[in-house]
């Protein structure tokens, strides 16, 4: 079986994309960017699935399942990003390879935005490059799956 799934998870509030504020956030709605998405991952031969929550200990078990389900994941966990740190321990526990994404640019937006519970322990991280960020994060994701194989 080809390794090449991968599950792409949005934490709080991101369902809520097409309403938020435009200059961080662009206007397509999370339904859009998941078809992006889609055929992103189509191009570079990978198989992407998706999830949404706003709640935490939602977001906590499905990482808990990941493994069963995916070979590699990107992350973009919202605000839970820093402060979750049972997120974190959560996407230790499951051993998936993952990429941390941001569509806006968390590094030029409030002090609190630049902390991340996911240093160290994810193979990148991508932000400030709305729908584009996400192919990168594929990119990076074919690259470290196709080393493994
Ligand atoms: C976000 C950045 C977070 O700081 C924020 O809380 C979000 C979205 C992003 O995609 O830019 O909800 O993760």
């Amino acid at each position: 079986m080809p390794s090449n799934r991968v599950e792409v998870m949005h934490g709080v509030n991101l369902d809520m994309l097409g309403g938020r504020d435009p200059e961080h956030y662009g206007g397509f709605t999370l339904s859009e960017l998941q078809l992006t998405i889609g055929r992103f991952a189509k191009d570079l031969g990978l198989e992407a699935a998706f999830f949404q929550s706003n709640h935490e200990g939602e977001f906590v078990e499905h990482l808990h399942r990941l493994p069963e389900r995916a070979d590699a994941a990107i992350i973009n966990a919202g605000a839970w990003t820093h402060y979750s740190w049972a997120i974190r321990d959560a996407l230790e526990f499951s051993g998936v390879p993952a990429v941390e994404v941001h569509i806006s640019d968390v590094s030029a937006r409030e002090g609190w935005r630049k902390i991340s519970v996911f240093d160290g322990l994810v193979i990148g991280r991508v932000y400030g490059k709305r729908e584009q960020g996400y192919r990168e994060a594929l990119e990076l994701i074919a690259g470290h799956l196709g080393d493994e194989a």
